[in-house]
């Protein structure tokens, strides 16, 4: 089954929206395979952002992810890649539909609550990067009434 990489940024977690954003993923139907929350390194973050490093951007971005903690978690499901970043809602706040999760708490690019990988290729590496050791399998027993 499909994995993808979902991050709640420090901003979403001194928010207290850690809740509400795992409620919204566990209500779709979606897996939850892995979650630890954790304090990243400058070196780390810019591992985790390295296709960004020329951006204008990519020094406060970085500042900004180690500035607290994070969730990073892993979700499971089918098109959970996609349909994550459909949940999440687009880039800039200003531009997510209500509905979303940045269109529903968001307001600015440098402060949008929560990253999710944008492709099952990067959604692989992330899951590498941040879990190296894998995660367990807990087995869900509410996956037959979700799948047919
Ligand atoms: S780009 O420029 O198209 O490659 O960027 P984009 O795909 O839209 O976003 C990639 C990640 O960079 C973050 N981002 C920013 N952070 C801070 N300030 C500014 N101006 C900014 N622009 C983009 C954006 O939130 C993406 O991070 P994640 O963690 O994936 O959401």
């Amino acid at each position: 089954m499909e994995q993808t990489f979902i991050m709640i940024k420090p901003d979403g977690v001194q928010r207290g929206l850690v809740g509400e954003i795992i409620s919204r993923f566990e209500k779709k139907g979606f897996y939850l395979k892995g979650m630890k929350l954790v304090n990243v390194d400058r070196t780390f973050a810019e591992r985790h952002y390295a296709d960004l490093s020329a951006k204008p951007f990519f020094d406060g971005l970085v500042e900004y992810i180690i500035s607290g903690p994070v969730v990073a978690m892993i979700w499971e499901g089918k098109n959970v890649v996609l349909t994550g970043r459909k949940i999440i809602g687009a880039t800039n706040p200003s531009e997510s539909a209500p509905g979303t999760i940045r269109g529903d708490f968001a307001v600015e690019i440098g402060r949008n609550i929560i990253h999710g990988s944008d492709s099952v290729e990067s959604a692989r590496k992330e899951i590498a990067l941040w879990f190296p050791d894998g995660a367990e399998n807990w087995g869900s027993s509410i996956q037959s009434w979700i799948y047919e």
